[in-house]
């Protein structure tokens, strides 16, 4: 093996690369879903807004952009976790002996949520890559765009997909857990890169907050909005306008 091999292998084995690995994917993921509910809330400017950034992002350098950052987005994703499992393990295996009584008394809530919150998320997006990406609905996947039928209907897709209130149930409790995952890991992403102190505890806790309700809000107001009736197709509603109008008066 070569040096660099071998320095990589060092860096692996020790409990604080692993860490390094986590925080730095975890920072990637992030960083995803900032961009997903960004351009997801595109939805309330409307279908030809939304469907022409999704166009844009199945374009984008001939085509070759998408398949980069889903390349990025499922390597950071796989090594977040098998870097947490092996980090969990190689911590357990350190203890010399279970501790007497349970240990979790100051965990937060959600620190103490953390695996099943992670197992929920891994869940949640084999579903959503099945609802929205791979489309098996045949319904949802046949949906063509009224301007230009060339290309997918992203909007009247998010509007057909969560008039079912069971799948708006599932989005809501996966991503009410992937959000109390966010509040707690990152705050642990600064205690990794070392950056939180006494001084800055406070701060970062309420930065990983603030960003896991901003997420939590910007994600859930769409599903909520559409199962509800508030947000809905328009090109369906302009259709039915006209020939509810012209009914005749019984
Ligand atoms: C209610 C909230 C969400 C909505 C409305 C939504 C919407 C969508 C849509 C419409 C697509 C397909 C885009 C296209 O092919 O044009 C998509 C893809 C995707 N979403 Fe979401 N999403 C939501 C939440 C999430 C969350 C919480 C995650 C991660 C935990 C996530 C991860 C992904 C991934 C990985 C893809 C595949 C991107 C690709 O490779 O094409 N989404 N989402």
């Amino acid at each position: 093996m070569n040096a660099l091999g071998k320095t990589l292998c060092r860096f692996w084995a020790s409990s604080i690369g692993k860490k390094l690995v986590v925080a730095i994917t975890g920072v990637m993921l992030v960083g995803f879903l900032l961009g997903h509910m960004t351009g997801n809330l595109l939805v309330y400017q409307g279908r030809e807004d939304l469907n022409d950034y999704a166009y844009f992002l199945h374009h984008f350098l001939h085509g070759w952009g998408i398949w980069l950052a889903r390349f990025g987005i499922i390597a950071a994703f796989v090594l977040h976790i098998i870097a947490t499992i092996s980090l969990t393990r190689q911590n357990r295996a350190a203890r010399s002996s279970q501790y007497a009584c349970e240990t979790t008394v100051q965990a937060s809530p959600s620190s103490r949520l953390m695996i099943w919150s992670g197992l929920t998320v891994i869940a949640f997006v084999i579903f959503h890559l099945f609802h929205f990406t791979v489309r098996v609905d045949p319904a949802l996947a046949s949906l063509k765009d009224p301007a230009d039928p060339s290309r997918h209907d992203v909007y009247g897709m998010l509007i057909a997909g969560f008039q079912n209130p069971l799948i708006v149930l599932f989005y809501l409790v996966s991503i009410t857990l992937l959000c109390s995952h966010l509040s707690h890991g990152i705050a642990s992403i600064f205690q990794t890169l070392g950056l939180r102190t006494e001084k800055t505890r406070v701060p970062i806790e309420r930065l990983g907050l603030a960003i896991s309700v901003l997420l939590w809000i910007g994600f859930l107001s769409i599903p909520l909005l559409i199962v509800t009736g508030v947000l809905t197709d328009t090109e369906v509603t302009s259709m039915a306008t006209p020939a509810v109008l012209s009914e005749p008066n019984p």
